[in-house]
């Protein structure tokens, strides 16, 4: 430690045990959470990028205000000149089984990419894995949902148009609706900050210097927890049994009377409360503005609106709860919904596919600029011994 070094944290007996809660660990340059402001990306409001592109805004974070240097017209050339799978990887991925849930194969799948496809260079494969991930994700998905491979696609698609173009999808399924709330949904799900527990595991296991497929194989795995990533899935099965206990023309009255018996019952009110969080979620103000505004109408968007004005009166009742605002995971799920995407066992891999350029991008940083280019040392945080 150097001497006078700042104190920025000091930590207390009672702040062991909470998941390292608020302990600051490092740098992060791609992105921070305000408590009350929420999700901001290289200083500024998330709310400044609901009309970009997905590859300006992955362009923004992945090259971390120039420390990688390329500009966004050569980086999205990358990025199509990397897309595609090899025949080999395709055929390891439809080869692991299709029982359980699909973010295990995600990972997996993710660590055959690597044994395929890696090249034994950060940089490298931190842009194949960023270029191949529509498709690999679409793979996944296509693959547990039918046994489906995935169809060639156009070069001249956007990032996220590609990933949506190469998900086999019913065909009422209107795919402009969709491509359209996958945009925003990706943009808004790219990064959390340093230390969210998916971003803080890639980040644990690439310290060690495992390539970028094992740390976002690892971070994949963080991600697949209901207290994590899927959490969006939960709360959209809690959001469809409230409406099918309460009906589409429920009552405020009724449904906060629903969620005081299931706090009666100890059941978890899903949706609502973050680690950082002490508003409601800019995320999830964004994705409830677009379903209102788009889709009003549909029953489970009645039910989420409902349940986020409920939701919150009922637990600002409880004064033991620190955050009883909305989470995104509460308007994500039921706008995929509504937008026509209903299949909630794929929404964590939808996050994943999201979430991997933040993770990778600030896996870049701590390896190849932390520390004046030294890049941190491995992860290794102290426990104290108790009988
Ligand atoms: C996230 O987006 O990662 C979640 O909101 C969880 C977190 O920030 O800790």
């Amino acid at each position: 430690m150097t001497m006078n070094s700042p104190i920025l944290f000091q930590i207390t007996q009672d702040g062991l045990e909470t998941g390292l809660r608020g302990m600051p660990i490092g740098y992060c340059t791609t992105s921070h959470v305000d408590p009350m402001a929420g999700l901001h990306y290289r200083g500024h409001p998330i709310s400044h990028f609901i009309s970009a592109k997905p590859e300006e805004v992955l362009y923004m974070l992945f090259t971390q205000g120039g420390r990688v240097k390329m500009g966004l017209a050569d980086f999205v050339k990358e990025m199509r000149r990397r897309a595609g799978l090899s025949p080999q990887t395709v055929a390891s991925v439809m080869a692991l089984p299709r029982s359980g849930h699909p973010m295990a194969l995600y990972s997996a799948a993710v660590l055959l990419l690597g044994m395929h496809e890696g090249q034994g260079d950060l940089m490298e494969d931190a842009l194949n894995l960023i270029a191949k991930i529509p498709d690999l994700t679409a793979l996944v998905i296509n693959y547990h949902a039918h046994g489906e491979g995935i169809v060639p696609s156009d070069e001249k698609m956007g990032y996220v148009e590609r990933f949506c173009h190469l998900l086999t999808l019913d065909p009422q399924v209107n795919r402009s609706a969709f491509g359209e709330v996958m945009r925003l949904f990706y943009i808004l799900h790219e990064d959390h900050g340093g230390g969210n527990l998916s971003t803080f595991v890639g980040k644990a296991v690439a310290s060690g210097r495992e390539d970028i497929y094992g740390s976002i194989a690892a971070a994949l795995l963080a991600l697949a927890g209901p207290r994590h990533g899927r959490a969006n899935q939960e709360c959209l099965e809690f959001t469809q049994q409230l409406l099918a206990e309460l009906g589409e023309n429920a009552t405020m009255a009724q449904v906060e009377e629903a969620l005081e018996q299931k706090i009666a019952q100890n059941k978890v009110i899903f949706g609502f409360g973050h680690a950082v969080l002490r508003a409601e979620d800019s995320r999830a103000t964004i994705l409830f503005d677009l379903l209102e505004k788009e889709y009003g109408e549909h029953p489970i968007a009645k039910m989420a609106l409902l349940l986020r004005k409920a939701g919150t009166a009922v637990l600002k009742r409880n004064p033991k709860i620190q955050n009883p605002y909305p989470n995104v995971d509460a308007a994500s799920g039921p706008l995929l919904v509504a937008a026509g995407y209903p299949y909630s066992e794929y929404y964590t891999l939808l996050f994943g596919f999201s979430r991997i350029s933040g993770i990778t991008s600030q896996i870049v940083y701590e390896t190849l600029f932390a520390r004046g280019g030294k890049g941190v040392p491995i992860y290794r945080p102290e426990y104290l011994y108790i009988d």
